[in-house]
């Protein structure tokens, strides 16, 4: 027993000793040690050794099986050092070549509009809020003085989760919702997605971006709308700027204006950019409509106010000089890099 335990010990050590890959070294673990390997064979044979000499025989076993997993230990830890320094030396790195750059994004000129346009109005003390993009029709539609069978409703066709809730299709609704919580006095813009079902063109897109201002407070005139307006227009597009208002419809202001700036390209002679008219629209607005306040709990005969709805998109592309509004939404870097 104890030459054939000596045989195997010296048969095993050699063939770790000649082994130069770590597939062979687990190879000879599986003969020698494994399941059915020689030294469990031995084990096996153990019910022919006389009773007395089994401890003897076991210890044996056991010191056979520590020295070849030691040498095996050994070898395995040579060889996956010598592998690492192979490889290190094949992975020589040139320290001198250049080095991969990170190109620096920047910021979109939609954001830019809208960062110049909050710092004026936060200027003038407004408050930025933010109101859901998903909206209740009773937020976008009835609260603001527009009813199941409005025809405004066809002209701002939308996309419905379901009978109730919409995708906005303008930041109006953030006023009801600011209103409703009836803390006085209000100054607030909110700017924000929308959403409509339009098709894609020079001048349309399903979804765009809208500013949406509100003033509510004791004794607010049409006086301080025109006045906060002009100072916008002046502020945003340069001090020369003059703005007219234009009477117009909104179910949710009384009176209602559209508003036009002087061409910023032309300074009012006419140009290309403002199809010879001297003048840009840039957005709508008018007094808050008594019914809208009081669906809001505000009482008109005390409060009065303002709102306006800016096209963001639409200021930013004047401002940019863009003919196209396809361009802000391809994201296409030589585009996008000269803002
Ligand atoms: N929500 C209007 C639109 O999308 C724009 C607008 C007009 C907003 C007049 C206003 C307003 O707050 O007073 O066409």
């Amino acid at each position: 027993m104890k030459e054939r335990l000596e045989a195997i010990k010296k048969a095993a050590l050699e063939k770790i000793e000649q082994a130069d890959a770590m597939d062979s070294l687990n190879d000879i673990r599986v003969s020698v040690l494994g399941k059915k390997g020689e030294l469990t064979q031995v084990l096996k044979g153990m019910k022919d050794v006389a009773k007395e000499e089994r401890p003897i025989v076991g210890q044996m076993v056991n010191d056979t099986r520590a020295v070849i997993e030691e040498a095996l230990e050994k070898e395995m830890t040579l060889l996956k050092k010598k592998v690492r320094e192979e490889k290190m030396k094949r992975e020589v790195i040139d320290v001198t070549l250049p080095g991969k750059t990170h190109e620096k994004g920047h910021r979109h000129p939609n954001q830019i509009a809208l960062e110049d346009l909050e710092r004026v109005f936060i200027g003038m003390g407004y408050e930025v809020v933010e109101g859901p993009e998903v909206e209740y029709d009773k937020y976008n539609f009835e609260m603001l003085n527009i009813p199941a069978n409005h025809p405004a409703k066809d002209e701002q066709d939308t996309f419905y989760i379901n009978k109730d809730i919409v995708l906005r299709t303008q930041t109006s609704p953030v006023q009801a919702r600011i209103m409703e919580t009836g803390q006085m006095p209000i100054r607030m813009i909110a700017p924000g997605r929308v959403f409509r079902s339009d098709e894609v063109d020079a001048t349309h897109s399903p979804s765009f971006h809208q500013v949406e201002g509100l003033v509510v407070d004791k004794g607010i005139t049409f006086a301080d709308l025109k006045g906060t307006l002009e100072q916008f227009a002046k502020e945003f597009f340069g001090p020369d700027t003059k703005v007219k208002f234009r009477p117009h419809h909104f179910p949710f202001t009384e009176p209602s204006a559209e508003v036009d700036v002087t061409c910023f390209k032309c300074g009012g002679k006419g140009c290309r950019m403002c199809k010879g008219s001297g003048w840009i629209e840039i957005l709508g607005c008018g007094m808050v409509h008594p019914h809208v306040l009081e669906m809001c709990g505000i009482d008109p005969e005390v409060y009065s106010g303002f709102a306006f709805g800016i096209g963001l998109e639409r200021v930013a592309l004047l401002k940019y000089e863009i003919d196209d509004m396809r361009l802000l939404y391809e994201n296409d870097k030589r585009f996008l890099s000269q803002f």
